[in-house]
């Protein structure tokens, strides 16, 4: 059944918060506008989205190194990079009834506004960052930012980490990690939040190598998306900057976007941030930044490639990917098809009912499987058809039932969600089997 595009996210949103993915902040108190909470299996998914991008980018390469930096840095850092003066959206606000903001650069009719009709004050550079003070004393000299990017952390560490392990350019520094931007509009869900997780990488080349290694990792981010998070490839495209969109910092950026309900969109940059940073950051810093090449003997800036994406919006885009409605024997069942390397629950195993027999075998097959997959218990008891639904609801790729039978022939039954076929297997063999089905 093909769910209607415009009812999409809608329905993403309530079954986010219907099945523990994401929640309102502090809702209890009404909220706070794009600012959000992730529930338990929202928790679990994000987790696995980290994990899947730093075993990708850094485990599995020997040209990457991870870093945490922290969230507050000396303020100096962003006058450098630019953000202080400019890190800004053009603001405009209703002079008439309704009051509103709104970023200037998103409205078609620049002079009245789109909710009352009113007119609009002139724009006026706002700028993103959230300020803070550190110390006891709320003054000026006290003044710190909350990062809005976690870049700026690899390129001020970049001479601690050449002096300190053992790295040669070409080679990369990833973080992971919340960055604040205090958007001026916020709308589609989690698509622009004020607080994200960020997941980037600056990849340090010499210069004139630079073109070759953004199209490169172009490519590999978008292998990513379809081999490892099994993104339908047809739903994403790479789409170039064109020169006046291209921020302070940038030569060259493709935006990976996705074909969201509400139109293409970004979900991930590959910049070509030239030595722009390392630049500022040594004049700032008055610190010699370069590079010196141990087999030529040259010593230069390197130029850096930045894949760069956000956590939420991988999120929303695994949603879209997955979510399904289907007719069955009457009824409307929801499904999310999540590939089986981002569900949350990979394998619920659920004792057909509450009754002290069947509590043995099941824990006996819950500890088999839990250090393989994601597992979930469920020992409610009830309708098991019911049961199901709610895993599929989650997007568990397999149920595993335990039921009267399993007494007597050492018998389970794996339940697939997409299928909704049965197939019953002895406990000695089911590690086995589920390790094929899961290939
Ligand atoms: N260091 C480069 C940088 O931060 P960006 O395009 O501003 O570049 C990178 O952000 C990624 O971070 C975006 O592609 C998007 O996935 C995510 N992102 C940025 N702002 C966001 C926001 N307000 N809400 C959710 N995700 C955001």
């Amino acid at each position: 059944m093909t769910v209607p595009r415009d009812q999409l996210m809608e329905k993403i949103v309530a079954l986010c918060k219907r099945r523990g993915f994401v929640y309102p902040s502090s809702e209890i108190y009404g909220g706070l506008a794009a600012f959000y909470d992730y529930g338990p299996y929202g928790t679990t998914l994000r987790r696995t989205i980290r994990n899947l991008w730093w075993r990708s980018m850094v485990e599995l390469r020997d040209d990457v190194v991870g870093l945490e930096s922290s969230i507050i840095m000396n303020p100096q850092v962003w006058v450098a990079s630019g953000h202080v003066g400019g890190f800004s959206d053009p603001l405009v606000q209703c002079l008439g009834e309704c009051k509103e903001r709104w970023r200037a650069d998103q409205l078609a009719d620049m002079h009245r506004c789109p909710k009352c009709g009113g007119p609009l004050s002139e724009p006026r550079q706002f700028n993103l960052m959230f300020k803070t003070y550190v110390g006891p004393v709320e003054d000026s000299a006290a003044v710190a930012y909350l990062r809005p990017e976690t870049a700026q952390g690899m390129f001020v560490d970049f001479k601690n980490i050449v002096n300190s392990v053992r790295v040669r350019v070409p080679f990369g520094i990833a973080q992971q990690g919340r960055s604040f931007r205090n958007e001026i509009t916020v709308q589609n869900f989690i698509f622009r939040v004020r607080e994200l997780e960020q997941m980037e990488m600056e990849f340090f080349v010499r210069p004139g190598t630079d073109d070759e290694w953004h199209a490169y990792w172009v490519k590999e981010r978008l292998r990513w998306f379809a081999e490892v998070l099994g993104v339908d490839a047809s739903h994403l495209r790479a789409r170039p900057h064109d020169k006046d969109e291209l921020s302070h910092y940038s030569k060259a950026t493709s935006d990976l976007e996705y074909d969201f309900p509400f139109g293409w969109g970004e979900v991930e940059g590959v910049a070509n941030r030239t030595d722009f940073d390392l630049r500022a950051h040594q004049e700032h810093s008055h610190e010699d930044l370069t590079y010196l090449d141990p087999e030529t003997n040259e010593r230069y800036l390197p130029y850096v490639i930045e894949p760069a994406l956000g956590v939420e919006r991988t999120m929303i885009v695994l949603l879209l990917e997955a979510y399904d409605e289907e007719d069955v024997r009457g009824e409307t069942r929801v499904v999310l098809r999540f590939h089986r390397n981002v569900a949350p629950v990979q394998a619920a195993v659920m004792p057909l009912s509450k009754k002290q027999e069947l509590i043995a075998p099941a824990r006996e097959v819950l500890g088999l499987l839990k250090p393989l997959y994601r597992t979930e218990y469920d020992q409610t008891g009830g309708n098991i058809g019911r049961r199901y639904r709610r895993q599929d609801e989650i997007g568990t790729p397999f149920c595993i039932t335990v039921d009267f039978d399993t007494l007597n022939d050492r018998a389970v039954t794996i339940r697939e969600r997409d299928s909704m076929e049965q197939e019953r297997v002895p406990i000695a063999g089911l590690v086995e089997r589920l390790r094929e089905r899961f290939a």
